[in-house]
């Protein structure tokens, strides 16, 4: 048994974790694509946000774009071509990105009539009045094996289609893209080194470069300094992830002496790395989506409204001066923040439904400008620090199966040190002398111990945690705070 395997626990190279897979579904929209006309001018260029909606009892949408135009955003992405959103930017000026979903692109990839009829259903009722910036062909395709025989292979002629649909009916100004996590690159760590997968590169990775480039659209990277952090504690400093770090806390790339004060700047340059590789260093890159859980489970390390607050503030103050990267010093890189409201129905561990800039009763979770003109805030709460314990999940008891639940309790119990002595005869935690009872104690035991070198209370959805301390009469259970 794997201790561990949410959803964006991903295999980690190195500093760098590759993103998100198919947790987030979320929407973004591309910030200032075409040339804007105060340069150097702070507030030219804000951030902009996605809008996803994967959760009960949202705000309508024109209320939605007030909020989303009261926090400063300078655009919009949506995960859909939801035509009430549509309507509701009408008029505003609010460039808007769309997505179109991973399951059209089979379609659209091999009938040219396929896009025409996207375009006129979905696009045409909407423009002029509503500024439509981007078009992006599929949500994170290359991270999604099971569609790689349907679909990988499509994306390119189907944006290749759509492009064609919109010239016909003159929108020569909405761009093409599709939106890549980290995980479209076997090598990100050091960021020179970075590159595409080897399945991908030249099939897939290729062609959309030569097509970006040609159409000088961008490649949109979904890029999480939180998961490559969470991933990494020992190796990365929070405040590094922060936008934060101390003078000592440099890093050198031992391949071309660049310096990285951050590690957004890292991740974004491993991608201007890998697309070198393959001939087309020049390709700009938008950040489609990116942000920091303002909370989640207990144990979930550093997923809390101070650290989101500061990542999402200090993100939106420096993508205002557009300082690039250390690659691209001064390159004006789009970013949407991921997202407008925390999302309820988003499957996972508790931080996925924490990434909102609101709830969805239209409070702000914290202050934030997106535009990063704002410099001073009111102080944040201290990060959360409340103790957690790893238990039996309920619903995982009697009720579940016996032998898994016993199998996950050897499991912990093989592991470290004395892990389950408390639960022998004669320990303090041997009565009550029954399977859920023991596993709770291992579990947590076995959590308590791993957890700084990544064991997860997880137990193939067996265990939980809580914020209840278990412990009773002698028998303590050990707390995350030890
Ligand atoms: C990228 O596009 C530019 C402008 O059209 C062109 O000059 C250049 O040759 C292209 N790069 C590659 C590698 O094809
Ligand atoms: C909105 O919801 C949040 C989270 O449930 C709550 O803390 C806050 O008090 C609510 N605000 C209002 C104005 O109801
Ligand atoms: C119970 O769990 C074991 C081990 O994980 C598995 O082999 C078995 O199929 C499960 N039985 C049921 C009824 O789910």
């Amino acid at each position: 048994m794997t201790p561990s395997s949410t959803c964006h626990a991903v295999a980690v190279l190195l500093l760098l974790a590759a993103a998100t897979l198919a947790c987030h579904f979320s929407v973004f929209v591309v910030a200032t694509d075409v040339e804007c006309h105060c340069h150097g001018a702070k507030g030219c260029r804000g951030l902009g946000i996605n809008y996803g909606t994967v959760a009960d009892d949202l705000p309508s949408a024109s209320r939605s774009v007030q909020l989303l135009r009261a926090a400063g955003a300078s655009a919009v992405k949506i995960y859909d071509a939801n035509a009430d959103i549509l309507r509701a930017l009408a008029g505003t000026g609010v460039p808007v990105s769309i997505m179109v979903p991973n399951s059209a692109i089979p379609s659209l990839a091999s009938s040219r009539a396929a896009a025409e009829a996207w375009v006129a259903a979905n696009l045409a009722p909407h423009i002029p009045a509503t500024r439509v910036a981007h078009l992006l062909v599929g949500n994170e395709v290359l991270s999604n094996r099971a569609i790689a025989a349907s679909t990988w292979r499509g994306v390119v002629p189907a944006m290749a289609n759509l492009r064609r649909a919109l010239r016909a009916r003159g929108l020569r100004g909405v761009k093409l893209g599709t939106t890549l996590a980290m995980d479209a690159l076997s090598a990100s760590y050091p960021p020179s080194a970075g590159a595409f997968r080897g399945d991908i590169a030249e099939d897939v990775v290729l062609p959309l470069l030569r097509f970006l480039n040609a159409t000088r659209s961008y490649y949109f990277v979904d890029a999480y300094p939180y998961f490559a952090w969470a991933g990494n504690r020992d190796a990365i400093s929070l405040d590094y992830a922060l936008f934060q770090g101390a003078a000592g806390s440099r890093y050198v790339d031992p391949g071309n002496g660049l310096t990285y004060t951050n590690l957004l700047d890292q991740m974004l340059d491993a991608v201007v790395a890998a697309m070198g590789r393959l001939g087309y260093g020049n390709v700009r890159l938008a950040v489609s989506e990116t942000g920091w859980p303002s909370g989640g489970d207990a144990g979930e390390a550093g997923a809390n409204v101070r650290n989101a607050a500061t990542y999402n503030r200090n993100l939106a103050l420096r993508m205002s001066n557009s300082p690039g990267t250390p690659a691209r010093p001064g390159a004006e890189v789009p970013v949407f923040l991921f997202s407008l409201y925390n999302e309820d129905r988003k499957p996972g561990p508790g931080s996925e439904r924490h990434w909102g800039l609101y709830y969805p009763n239209g409070s702000m979770v914290y202050e934030l400008d997106l535009t990063g003109r704002r410099s001073s805030y009111p102080p944040l709460p201290s990060a959360d620090s409340a103790p957690a314990w790893c238990v039996l999940a309920s619903g995982g008891g009697k009720a579940a199966n016996e032998t898994a639940v016993s199998a996950a309790v050897a499991y912990a119990c093989q592991h470290g040190s004395r892990t389950c002595a408390a639960i022998q005869p004669g320990g303090a935690c041997h009565e009550p002398d029954a399977l859920d009872a023991h596993a709770s104690y291992a579990f947590n035991a076995y959590w308590q111990q791993f957890r700084s070198a990544g064991g997860t209370c997880f137990f193939d959805g067996l265990a939980e945690t809580t914020t209840e301390d278990p412990s009773h009469g002698l028998c303590k259970f050990a707390r995350s705070l030890d």
